[in-house]
């Protein structure tokens, strides 16, 4: 079966690209002199695939799909283990930001080995492990041809769930620790969802660079396992939602200085209260809405404290940077360091096997179970 032309499509369309998964099968046609085909192939994979929108448990369903020719600049890979984000759930009910044309593969992140190279491929070898460069790829599949720019590669000496679970929420982390605020050594990040993928990963890394992080989870009934948890990869403090609005804060406040950063992954009330206890100055960068609540900036926030009120994507700050490769190679380079130094791990995963996608595409959309569901191929 060869799938027809995909697209994806930011809802009000102000950008249309197409999706790797089927853009490649129309460019090992087109291609011509610059990336001719090898020979046809009639290989076949596995995948899940979605053919409209809707509850993932009702519309992912696994496949044969037809691997198409491997052009002279594609190379063959086999999928190693790819996660289920939000994001990935929100592409298939069809409320993300960008929507493939269906059918489509879910997924858009994982790891990567390479099989087999096109004979005009330079970057690349057999071995290597690659992770997508971009948002759309369709990572939950056993095998894939891929153009060679639309892939990077990484060290393979890393932990497999660290490679699978790198290109997203670590970056993500990194940039939002990066780009908003000077932070130096001593100096104070509070942030929501803090048991969150995005979340372990801004402790790490913050961590990693002397910073403290005031670490916000919703109250649970192991709360207290999930508090040992996070400070021991590196929160600063850990604190209930509740706790925001409590006068023990001002205890808190003694022992590090105020929030010049504030990371708010939820929305609503909760990115309210992370906004009260900013710095005069400070920044909130919104980066999810978890609660599906808009952000409500209290009048006094912006008068008195004149607080910055931002947002952040990962997938625009990769499509800003993808001409010139070598922002995303630096920064890909700083956090494998940071990996092979175990100052970095992968957030807590629960490997399932890609027949099993059910049990843990369900499990992915529960609340509070603080483990990411990583498909191993
Ligand atoms: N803007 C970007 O570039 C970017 C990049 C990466 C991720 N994201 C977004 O960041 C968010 C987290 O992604 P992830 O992969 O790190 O997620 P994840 O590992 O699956 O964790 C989900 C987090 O959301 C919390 N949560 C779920 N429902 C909630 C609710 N109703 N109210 C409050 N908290 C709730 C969970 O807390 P409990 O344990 O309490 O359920 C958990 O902390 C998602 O919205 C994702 O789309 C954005």
């Amino acid at each position: 079966m060869w799938l027809t032309l995909q697209t994806v499509c930011s809802r009000n369309r102000t950008f249309c690209r197409r999706s790797y998964v089927v853009s490649l099968l129309k460019c090992s046609r087109l291609r011509g002199n610059t990336n001719q085909t090898v020979g046809l192939s009639t290989q076949t994979c596995k995948a899940l695939l979605y053919r409209k929108h809707g509850d993932p448990s009702q519309v992912i369903q696994l496949e044969d799909i037809d691997l198409p020719p491997l052009g002279t600049k594609d190379v063959l890979v086999k999928i190693l283990a790819a996660p289920i984000n939000p994001s990935d759930i929100n592409m298939i009910q069809g409320t993300y930001a960008i929507l493939p044309d269906l059918p489509a593969v879910g997924g858009n992140e994982g790891v990567a080995q390479v099989l087999e190279v096109g004979s005009q491929v330079k970057s690349l070898k057999t071995g290597d492990w690659v992770i997508p460069k971009d948002a759309g790829l369709g990572t939950w599949r056993k095998e894939a041809v891929l153009a060679e720019d639309d892939i990077i590669s990484l060290p393979n000496n890393i932990p497999l769930l660290s490679a699978a679970t790198l290109g997203v929420n670590p970056c993500t982390a990194f940039r939002m620790l990066s780009d908003f605020e000077d932070l130096k050594t001593g100096d104070t990040v509070i942030q929501n969802a803090a048991n969150s993928g995005v979340g372990q990963a801004v402790i790490q890394i913050a961590a990693a660079k002397g910073i403290n992080t005031i670490n916000v989870v919703r109250d649970r009934p192991e709360f207290a396992q999930l508090s040992d948890r996070l400070k021991a990869i590196g929160a600063t403090h850990v604190i209930k939602e509740e706790a925001l609005r409590r006068p023990e804060m001002k205890e808190l406040f003694k022992s590090c200085p105020r929030p010049k950063l504030a990371l708010n992954g939820v929305g609503g009330k909760s990115a309210t209260e992370l906004l009260r206890h900013l710095q005069l100055g400070g920044s909130m960068v919104t980066y999810g809405g978890m609660a599906k609540q808009p952000v409500t900036v209290p009048v006094s926030a912006l008068i008195f404290k004149d607080v910055k009120v931002r947002g952040f994507w990962v997938t625009q700050w990769k499509r800003n940077h993808s001409k010139d490769g070598r922002a995303f190679r630096a920064m890909l380079d700083e956090l494998c360091n940071l990996i092979q130094q175990g100052k970095l791990e992968a957030p807590a995963c629960t490997e399932v096997g890609l027949e099993d996608y059910s049990k843990a595409l369900d499990t992915a959309m529960q609340p509070f179970t603080s483990v990411k569901q990583v498909l191993i191929m």
